[in-house]
Parts: C-alpha cells; structure tokens; sequence
C-alpha cells in the first residue's frame, strides 16, 4: 500500500473514531491513539525526511494535511461533548426551589413557672393591684418580728430556715413585703409580690428554693368578704369559670382570723370523675388547697401605724400562694422536681 493510502486509511479510522467518542475523557483517548507521540501518523510525518526525495513532497503535504484534519475535528467534537456535558451536569445538579426550606429552628416558650407567675400578675392586675418585689436576703425582723412571730416558733430554727448571719437569711416566705411596702406607702394598699423563697425542705412537693406570690390589701373597711370575693375572682380566672372556694380556719401568726383556701376540683363533682370513680387530682374530697391567707393582724398593722396604718382606722387581708402549687394543680403535674429536671420533653407540654 502506497504511503498516502495509508494516510488516508488512517485518517479515515480516526475520523470514525472521533464520531463514535461519547465523552471527552474518551475522545481524549482517540487523540493520543491517532496522533500521540507513539501513534503511527506523527511518526510518518517524523521520517518524512528519510524518504527518497521524490516521495518527501507528496507524503510530507498528505500527512500533514491528514494531522490538520484531524486536530480541527478533535477540535470541534471537544467543544461539542464539553456543552453537552456542562448541560448535564447542571440539569443534574439543579436545586429544586419548590421544595420546602430545612425546618425552622424550634422556638423556645416560656417556663412553666414564668407563664403561672405571669399569668397570676395579670389577674391582679386586671383587679386593680400592683406588683411589688422585694429583696430575697431578709432581716430576722421583716421575715419573723414583723409579723409576729413568737420566739419559740419552729420556722424560725437554723434546721428550718437558711441564716446568713444571727439576723439575717433567705426569706421563707414573701410575707416580709407587708410591712416593707406599707413602710413605703400609706394606705390604702393593694400589692402582689411574686418571687422567691427558700426553706429547708426536698422531697416529691418540696424543693429548697421556689416561688410565692403575696396579696395585700389595706383600705378603710376592708372585710373577710373582700378577701373572699377577691380570691373567687382569682380561682376563676385561674382554674374555670365554674370554680367555688371555700375557707377553712386555720392559724398564721400575722393574720386573724385566719384561713386557708380551696377550690373546688376541677376534674371531678364532689370527689367523682364523670365515669364514677374516686378522683385522684383531690383526692375524693372534691377540694383543693390552694393559698393560705386571713384579716392582717392589728399586730402587724402596729408596725407602721405612723405611716397611717392606725388598726383602728384601716383594715386589710393577705394571702400566700405557691406558684409551683398552682402550677401542678393546673396541670395535673405530680411531681414538683419534674419543674426544676429541665427536660424538654416535659417543658414542651406547656404551649
Ligand atoms: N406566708 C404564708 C406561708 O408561706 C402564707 C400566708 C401569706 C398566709 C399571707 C397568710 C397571709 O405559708
């Protein structure tokens, strides 16, 4: 075979070759083969020079002519598989902006405790009280003295009670504030104080440190009627529209008379749920306990009475209330650690 035949020959297989590459890795490998440093076209064009003289012109201008060729057809393929590639990649890479976006961080909610205490400020509120706040280290004589504490009473023991110094310690309660604000402004008076205490105490209902809120009022003519209306108001705000109360005697040394609240059960009549069984939020009684509260004892008034506080001239009630109680009640919580463990699973159910 003549040497431009075979030029032809190889041109012609070459040309086949690029139609057939489907990829450019693929006609990468059809260039090497056809005019690679080893390839059988280049090579011709290198012995150009050791052929006779008559043959060097015709070879050497097919060959080349041949390699041309063929470097533009390379050439253009190339171009052809790099679109069509790039396209593909695209389409496959494609962001489908219909889908929904990664689910929105989840969105904190109040404490079950902040949202009762919050929620037992706007009660009052509604009624016409303001909230005061006081101090969470107290004197002996604001937590005790004040508000008539005998010397030999069992709350005031170091096993009882946390002292900082002989004088002072972590309230016990939020009774202090009575005589502070009525230090603080003459009558009439109608505060809540919300906040925290401490007691020596742990177990399934009790912890060393949790939330009260206090009541007072003192007006000209205040009477146990008054305290009752109001705390009415209040239970039906908190637990229902339906609710009764009902008050118990009972003692605290800055009240007389004294009294402790119930509501009545809201998941049950008179101790039986709707399908007769003995409930088990109150126990069978149909009650609940709820606050502790009374008429403010002359005593207490006595304190301040020259700020315009004459017991014979004003009379008030208060009232104490666990914001942890109210809670649990509420939500038929039965633990009271379960506030306090932090676990989201349990925060969650508080919406
Ligand atoms: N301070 C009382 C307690 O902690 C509650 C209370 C407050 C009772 C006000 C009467 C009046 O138990």
């Amino acid at each position: 075979m003549s040497m431009e035949n075979r030029i032809t020959e190889l041109q012609q297989e070459a040309e086949a070759a690029i139609a057939a590459a489907s990829s450019t890795a693929a006609l990468e490998d059809v260039r090497v083969r056809f005019l690679g440093r080893k390839a059988e076209l280049p090579n011709l064009l290198r012995g150009v020079s050791e052929l006779p003289v008559e043959q060097r012109g015709a070879v050497g201008k097919a060959a080349n002519q041949a390699r041309r060729a063929l470097e533009a057809q390379l050439e253009e393929r190339a171009g052809e598989l790099a679109v069509a590639e790039l396209t593909a990649r695209l389409e496959q890479d494609r962001v489908d902006i219909t889908l929904p976006a990664d689910p929105l961080p989840a969105v904190g909610r109040l404490h079950l405790i902040t949202q009762t205490w919050r929620q037992i400020e706007d009660i009052f509120i509604a009624l016409g009280y303001r909230v005061a706040e006081g101090p969470e280290v107290e004197s002996v004589y604001y937590n005790f003295d004040a508000l008539n504490h005998e010397p030999t009473h069992p709350a005031r023991a170091w096993t009882d009670t946390f002292y900082l110094a002989d004088d002072v310690l972590l309230r016990t309660h939020t009774s202090p504030m009575q005589v502070r604000s009525m230090e603080l402004q003459e009558p009439p008076i109608f505060i809540i104080v919300p906040g925290r205490v401490y007691r020596r105490d742990s177990d399934v209902t009790h912890t060393p440190q949790f939330h009260q809120v206090e009541g007072l009022a003192v007006d000209e003519n205040i009477t146990l009627a008054d305290l009752k209306g109001t705390l009415q108001t209040f239970a039906r705000a908190m637990f229902g529209d339906d609710r009764e109360i009902r008050l118990r005697p009972h003692f605290f040394p800055f009240t007389e008379p004294s009294v402790e609240v119930d509501v009545s059960c809201f998941n049950c009549s008179a101790g039986l749920t709707a399908t007769g069984e003995r409930c088990g939020i109150c126990k069978g009684t149909g009650w609940l306990e709820i606050l502790g509260s009374g008429m403010v004892d002359p005593n207490v008034l006595g304190h301040v009475a020259g700020n315009g506080y004459d017991p014979e001239r004003v009379q008030g009630f208060a009232f104490g209330m666990g914001i942890e109680r109210i809670a649990m009640l509420k939500y038929g919580v039965t633990d009271l650690r379960l506030l306090y463990d932090n676990d989201v699973r349990f925060l969650e159910q508080f919406a």
